[in-house]
């Protein structure tokens, strides 16, 4: 690390406890996770934290209509959630919770310091109350007819069919969504905190306008923008205060001194990232001051940076900040805004089958990478929405990623294993220029860096093309046939194969997991921006290829969003919690879906006995199993294929073997699979194991084959 690099603590938007993972939220995520890797290969210093948020009336009755309690719905959720995060490469430092101890005391810790401050009030209001339920009730749960249009059945905060804005005071016949009954009013007291104070707006006003002491922005311009419209001109104060409170019963903490008054939900959320920040800090060792104590920030020069969609602005442009900046605590160096995801042109649908969960997209054994670059080419810095067409999605991913980049490798490796005992020779300097030139890292990396991927990728591509025309213009097909030309062949191979590492280093923070398997290829340690310095010396030995990434077949997102469409009928409404405070961001998602009914795996598409053959399955013995430190699902083991020594496989097994049983074993195992650099060690191959994917039938199986098989038969 030089002296200079940058300390940063990055954030997520917290997703909610009570829906799955869907792409819309992937937009967000796969954006920052693509940001702390790209920091990180720059060598600094990246804290990436997100968690659930947990708290909230929806998360209360759903728990109850599952029969459980909200705890143990959490639970369930929060292991979902990092499990969908992880598989499509988002790889945060912490992933924690709302409702955790880190949690409650921050949260008890700003309200303190805001009261002390003088910014909390309390004030009685009256709302709708539910006799049956006997609850208060968030806007989002009380429904009727619409004061416009007439249109029945509608929300509390706005109309779905006419557009228009109101209270839910102002609905015709209005009743509770919870029970069915006739609201009552009711007043009760409720906790605020004072945004309206002239402070607070003089701070907002100041805040959102102005750059941080480096002079870098604090949110996009049109953030800026947005702000100053609605915190209105000097004179005008259009901010009301912030009601923080909601009544029992309510899941979420306590308001100290206030029985029976909970924080409302959003209160805590944005917490949250200092909880699970906290959380973090602890098992590794970081001082949490120097990222949230304003003078110890300043002097570390710690940047703090939230990645946010585009309707939670005002809840991390105004309230929050303000929180922070009254109860003592450092603000955001900056909010990037991401706009909203449609599917072919349209809002994302259930009957339409594009509301499609992250979960269905692994199942139906899409590679997440290929959303993460298709994604990344067409984000940028502006709050604007992204289209996923999935015509263009095919066709980008295969001609971008198999068509133009991957044939690089493919397309030379082999000769360089064949005829050259699998070493480079020296590369062709002048063929390399392009991608080692100064300027063009630089418009790479700041493109990176300002978060434009768009234009990153479009210069990567750039520089596909080019490697490209070398491939095209040297033959080495050609070359091969030709013994006077094997000096020729083996430079143009090398060279190629040097070009196609420049572009991997260029697309790892886009494809992780892909750059992980090039690595292995090369035989090199995990690339850094400043491997893109100089290619690879003659000499320098390779891997056998194996080819790295497949094309996507539109039939297999057909029967994606086939599997999406099903799912109409059992998803119930499930309101997001109600952005009550803050009308001008009322939110009109679409209720996350329900875990997806059983799908169907869909069937490889066939292949000949050629393609077949090309696997090397052999009966192996397992000679050892152990479990593997901070591994949730591995077992490593070590497998007798009659070779000089065993092979060293890290298998998914965890959850259906006691690594002592399995000593001994005989199974199968795919011998001529690439070896895979894990963070626990290098893989050497796979073993089978039988799984269903309805999940109706738990569990894995691992093979075995018939007494009298022995170690290294080969499996036909
Ligand atoms: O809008 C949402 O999905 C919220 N759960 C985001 C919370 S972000 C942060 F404030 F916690
Ligand atoms: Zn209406």
């Amino acid at each position: 690390m030089t002296a200079s690099s940058r300390k940063i603590f990055v954030t997520n938007a917290l997703p909610y406890a009570n829906g799955d993972i869907h792409l819309g939220h992937l937009v967000g995520y796969i954006q920052a996770d693509v940001w702390v890797r790209f920091q990180r290969m720059c060598g600094n210093t990246v804290h990436y934290v997100c968690a659930d948020d947990t708290h909230g009336t929806p998360v209360m009755l759903r728990a109850e209509k599952e029969g459980m309690s909200p705890e143990t719905l959490i639970n369930r959720v929060h292991g979902e959630h990092l499990r969908d995060f992880t598989d499509f490469g988002v790889a945060f430092d912490n992933y924690h919770s709302t409702h955790s101890p880190e949690n409650r005391a921050y949260a008890e810790d700003i309200y303190k310091k805001l009261r002390e401050a003088g910014m909390i009030e309390t004030r009685s209001i009256e709302q709708f109350y539910d006799p049956v339920k006997q609850m208060f009730l968030p806007d989002r749960f009380i429904k009727g007819e619409c004061p416009k249009c007439g249109a029945k059945d509608q929300y509390g905060d706005s109309c779905e069919v006419c557009g228009a804005a109101y209270t839910p005071t102002e609905l015709k016949n209005p009743y509770s969504a919870v029970s069915g009954a006739t609201p009552e009013m009711r007043s009760s007291e409720h906790y605020f905190f004072r945004l309206s104070d002239e402070k607070a707006v003089a701070f907002l006003r100041e805040w959102t306008q102005a750059t941080n002491a480096d002079g870098s922005r604090r949110m996009p311009p049109e953030a800026s923008n947005k702000m100053r419209e609605w915190i209105g001109e000097v004179g005008e104060n259009k901010l009301s205060d912030w009601d923080i409170s909601r009544d029992a019963p309510y899941f979420g903490f306590e308001i100290p001194g206030a029985p029976g008054k909970f924080f409302y939900v959003w209160l805590d959320a944005p917490i949250g990232y200092l909880a699970s920040f906290l959380n973090y800090a602890g098992r590794v060792g970081i001082d949490v001051a120097d990222f949230i104590d304003p003078e110890k920030a300043a002097a570390a020069g710690t940047e703090m940076v939230h990645f946010i969609g585009k309707d939670i602005l005002y809840f991390h442009a105004l309230f929050w900040p303000a929180m922070l900046k009254f109860a003592g605590y450092r603000t955001p160096n900056f909010l990037n805004v991401n706009g909203f995801l449609t599917v072919d042109g349209a809002k994302m649908s259930k009957s339409r089958g594009t509301f499609i969960t992250a979960r269905s997209f692994l199942d139906h054994k899409l590679n997440p990478e290929w959303l993460r670059y298709y994604f990344a080419a067409k984000l940028n810095s502006n709050i604007e929405d992204l289209d996923l067409s999935l015509d263009d999605f095919v066709a980008k991913v295969n001609s971008d990623l198999v068509g133009k980049f991957i044939n690089i490798a493919s397309r030379c490796a082999g000769f360089i294993t064949k005829r050259f005992e699998g070493k480079l020779a020296a590369s062709d300097a002048a063929a390399l220029d392009a991608f080692h030139a100064p300027e063009t890292l630089a418009a790479v990396s700041r493109a990176y860096n300002n978060r434009d991927y768009s234009t990153a990728l479009r210069e990567v591509m750039r520089l596909a093309d080019l490697a490209n025309v070398y491939v095209n213009d040297q033959k080495p097909w050609e070359l091969a046939k030709d013994p006077a030309q094997v000096e020729r062949l083996h430079q143009a191979c090398s060279t190629a194969l040097n070009q196609f590492r420049a572009l991997t280093i260029l697309l790892k923070p886009v494809l992780p997991a892909l750059a992980a398997q090039v690595e292995a290829f090369f035989g090199v340690s995990p690339f850094i921006w400043n491997d893109l310095d100089k290619p690879l010396p003659a000499g320098h030995a390779i891997q056998q290829y194996a080819h790295l990434m497949t094309r996507i077949e539109r039939k297999q997102i057909d029967a994606l969003v086939e599997a999406n469409k099903q799912t109409l009928g059992t998803v119930e409404a499930k309101p997001a919690e109600a952005a009550d405070t803050a009308k001008t961001t009322a939110k009109k998602t679409e209720a996350p879906a329900k875990k997806a009914p059983v799908e169907e795996e869909a069937a490889p598409a066939e292949i000949s006995i050629d393609d077949f053959s090309k696997v090397d399955l052999r009966i192996a013995k397992i000679v050892a199993a152990e479990h593997v430190e901070g591994a949730a699902k591995l077992i490593k083991l070590q497998l007798d294929i009659g070779e000089e020594r065993p092979r060293q496989v890290f298998a998914g097994i965890k959850s259906a073997y006691d690594p002592a049983l399995l000593v001994g074993r005989l199974t199968v195992m795919v011998a001529n699979l690439a070896p895979r650099k894990m963070k626990f060690g290098l893989s050497e191959g796979m073993v089978l194991a039988a799984s269903d994917a309805s999940g109706e039938v738990p569990g894995l199986f691992i093979l075995s084959p018939d007494a009298g098989a022995t170690p290294g038969m080969r499996v036909k």
